[in-house]
């Protein structure tokens, strides 16, 4: 196991009812006033936002409001928040949606109190040093940005989607969960998620790093729990106990937990930005796509751990024969995947003809010339991966 630092300040406050206590927390962290910072209109029809305003003015909490986020979110709607913050003179952002809002409060909380152009964070030219508080009302199980201290944005111009870290600065203060707000969820909308935090956990999971049995168990555990959960909530999408388990496993995926003392590959899920940045499709079917096929490949290249995830996961039975272990876990997975409603395949997922050469040029472009961790992927690789997706 190699040396960590895990630090992970966020205040959880879950389970049924938690919304109504967003004012007492925001009181709390010590903000005067707040950005409500929400996406296309969810939370509006379900009356989460009323419910929160309420909240925040029986507090005493001065607010105002950024809505419209978009999935995939973009930098035109960061840089409108942030000229709104500094107008509005707020300390505190507070994301009520999912990944997508919470990231686009993210960039505006490292935004405000920057001089130069947000946009240098995720590209590397500068480094954040000071952050506005970013606080959570958690509507899907999906990112895992409610305890990460990630973000993702694409540049409309280029469509380029890249990621930031800062972990001591941009998690969360606190986040509210209540499994109940996840029920209006689309059947496709859940599934996408719990795809996400599979991969939030594989990412991890396929690791060269030795000695790591209880990021191996944590790992192993959580995934059989979000399978198992799964397959409930896709029948009964209002069971609680279902949508609770599920709410709290995207959480662990993410936060950092599954992955201490491993050095993380994270190749799938940069071959899955281009993805969504190109074709605007959703994080979690592109996951569902991409992440079969990464592995398929890693049969032939480093099989080892994906015989390991084949036995202890899906049950394969062990074998001398490590690659037809290997293969019979990756048709679980795909099966799976297609129990739950999600494409594996690019044809599956509406591109018939994707431009593979373009993928490739823009992942290397951002990513540079080697990719990932488990096995670092080439130029040629991440092409072959691509076609394996067909
Ligand atoms: O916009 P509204 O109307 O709210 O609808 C949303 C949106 O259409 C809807 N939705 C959310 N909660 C709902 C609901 N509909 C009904 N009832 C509810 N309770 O779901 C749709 C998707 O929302 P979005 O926020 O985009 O989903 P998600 O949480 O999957 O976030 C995806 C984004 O997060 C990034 C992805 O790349 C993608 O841009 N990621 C962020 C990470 C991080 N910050 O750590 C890590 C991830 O790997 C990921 O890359
Ligand atoms: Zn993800």
């Amino acid at each position: 196991m190699n040396n960590f630092i895990f630090y992970s300040p966020t205040e959880f406050v879950f389970g049924r009812g938690a919304e109504v206590q967003t004012g007492t927390l925001v009181k709390k962290y010590g903000a005067h006033k707040v950005m409500v910072v929400y996406g296309g209109g969810s939370v509006v029809r379900n009356g989460l936002l009323a419910c929160v305003e309420k909240s925040l003015q029986e507090a005493g909490i001065a607010y105002c409001m950024l809505g419209g986020v978009q999935p995939n979110p973009v930098d035109t709607k960061v840089y409108e928040g942030i000229e709104l913050c500094r107008k509005e003179q707020v300390d505190m952002m507070l994301a009520v949606g999912g990944g997508s809002v919470i990231d686009t409060a993210k960039a505006i909380a490292a935004g405000v109190p920057y001089d130069g152009d947000f946009w240098d964070f995720y590209i590397g030219k500068s480094t954040v040093t000071e952050a506005l508080k970013v606080a959570v009302v958690l509507t899907i199980p999906a990112a895992g940005s409610e305890g990460s201290g990630n973000t993702v944005i694409t540049k409309v111009a280029g469509l380029q989607k890249l990621s930031l870290r800062v972990p001591g600065l941009l998690r969360p203060v606190f986040a509210v969960m209540n499994p109940e707000l996840t029920y209006t969820l689309p059947p496709f909308q859940t599934a996408c998620g719990i795809a996400d935090m599979m991969a939030h956990i594989m990412e991890r999971y396929f690791t060269n790093t030795q000695e790591v049995e209880i990021g191996d168990r944590l790992c192993e555990g959580t995934l059989l729990a979000i399978i198992k959960e799964a397959a409930t909530v896709m029948k009964e999408p209002q069971n609680y106990g279902a949508r609770a388990n599920l709410m709290w496993c995207g959480t662990i995926a993410h936060n950092g937990t599954c992955g201490v003392g491993c050095e993380e590959d994270w190749a799938s899920h940069f071959l899955e930005h281009e993805m969504s940045a190109i074709y605007n499709v959703t994080h979690g079917a592109g996951l569902s796509v991409i992440f079969p096929a990464w592995m398929t490949w890693m049969v032939d290249h480093h099989v080892d751990k994906i015989v390991q995830y084949a036995i202890r996961v899906w049950g394969v039975p062990e074998s001398e024969d490590k690659k037809s272990v290997a293969f019979e876990g990756i048709s679980r997975l795909k099966a799976f995947f297609k129990s739950i409603g999600l494409p594996i395949t690019f044809a599956e997922l509406g591109i018939e003809n994707p431009d593979i050469d373009r993928l490739v040029d823009s992942l290397h472009r951002n990513k540079g010339e080697l990719v990932g961790n488990y096995v670092k992927l080439t130029r040629k690789d991440s092409g072959e991966i691509y076609r394996l997706a067909l």
